[in-house]
């Protein structure tokens, strides 16, 4: 080449192309520097525009040196860019790295419900007395939550105002009585069953009451059960869940699927039976219902009533649970106030 300045221009632009290159720490530095030397504006454009100011004859032989050095010099840049993606590749892996062996800290270990709690000891108390655990749905006909447990269309609890309609045929249970029914028509005799769940009624929220509450249901089918089966069972069951001094009581009642219907008081586990503000000074809390299983509902399910007989009680778990641990809202069983449930670790 004729022109010795030119070329020198062009050996130093490669070079401090090429240093720029190997400079640049990320792809986004990379790329600021491609525009400098490679962009519209960038300096080797720069140097092919100089060339004008050179003679005529010596100027295609300059341009060709030029975009020789160019191209020299976004060789290192390629070279360089994939080095980069290389090394931000790597770094990111290394970054989402996962220890697994790392100990974890401690994420605050969570607590039981209290209405669990209970559920677990009865279950458990149940099954071993020989009694089956069984599910029944939630959302439940109509057929399973009244008719065939003999509460016929127009009995008063099937009102709208007592129980949630779905459809007109379809509720949410009222009760988790309708377990019965689907057993017994599932299976003969002898059955021995729990059965435990939410059930719904269209009720106030308060203190005492909640739309939505927890029951437990027994059920027993098999010759020769008797009322006395019926005493034995619940004594036993409060004995364990309130302590051997615990006393049962009998109280004539009515349930349309039971005959004779009875509902059972415990003596006051706050008060031992003296009287207290729990139990209104009377001693007493009620419990639960229960009674021999109407031979009505039995013939409905498709079993002799002249064979068999049985009985069946409904517990209140939320009850169960708020004497348990003296919680004296029910509300609070269903708020999940953090306060209330870490006192159950
Ligand atoms: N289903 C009744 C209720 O919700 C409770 C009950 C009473 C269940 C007597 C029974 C029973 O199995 O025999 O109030």
């Amino acid at each position: 080449m004729s022109n010795p300045g030119i070329s020198e221009q062009i050996s130093s632009l490669v070079t401090e192309a090429r240093e720029a290159a190997s400079a640049s720490k990320s792809l986004a530095e990379l790329e600021g520097a491609r525009v400098r030397y490679f962009g519209k504006k960038g300096m080797f454009t720069g140097l092919l525009r100089s060339l004008g100011a050179m003679p005529q004859e010596e100027r295609p032989a300059a341009g060709q040196s030029v975009n020789q050095g160019r191209e020299d010099a976004e060789a290192f840049f390629a070279a360089a860019t994939e080095n980069l993606k290389k090394k931000e590749r790597e770094e990111k892996l290394f970054a989402e790295t996962i220890d697994v062996t790392e100990p974890r800290g401690n994420n605050g270990i969570g607590s039981l419900h209290p209405v669990t709690i209970a559920l677990r000891e009865l279950v458990d108390l149940f099954v071993g007395m020989g009694y089956e655990t069984v599910e029944g749905p939630e959302v439940e006909y109509d057929k399973y939550n009244f008719e065939l447990l003999n509460q016929p269309k127009n009995h008063p609890a099937r009102d709208a105002q007592d129980t949630f309609y779905i459809e007109e045929n379809i509720v949410l249970r009222s009760h988790t009585s309708p377990v019965q029914a689907r057993t017994m028509l599932a299976r003969r005799p002898p059955i021995r069953i729990i059965s435990a769940g939410r059930v719904y009624r269209a009720d106030e929220f308060d203190a005492t009451h909640s739309p939505v509450f927890h029951q437990l249901e027994g059920f027993y089918v098999d010759k020769n059960v008797t009322m006395s089966d019926l005493k034995g069972t619940l004594e036993v069951f409060a004995k364990r869940l309130f302590g051997e001094n615990t006393k049962t009581r009998f109280r004539p009642s009515f349930f349309p699927f039971t005959e004779p219907s009875a509902e059972v008081d415990l003596t006051c586990p706050t008060c031992g039976g003296k009287g207290c503000r729990l139990c209104k000074n009377t001693g007493w809390i009620e419990m639960l219902g229960s009674g021999m299983v109407n031979p009505k509902v039995l013939e409905l399910c498709g079993i002799d009533s002249s064979v068999y007989s049985g009985f069946a009680f409904g517990i209140g778990l939320d009850r169960v649970g708020m004497l348990r641990y003296a919680v004296p809202d029910m509300r609070w069983l269903f708020e999940g106030d953090v306060r209330m449930m870490r006192q159950f670790r």
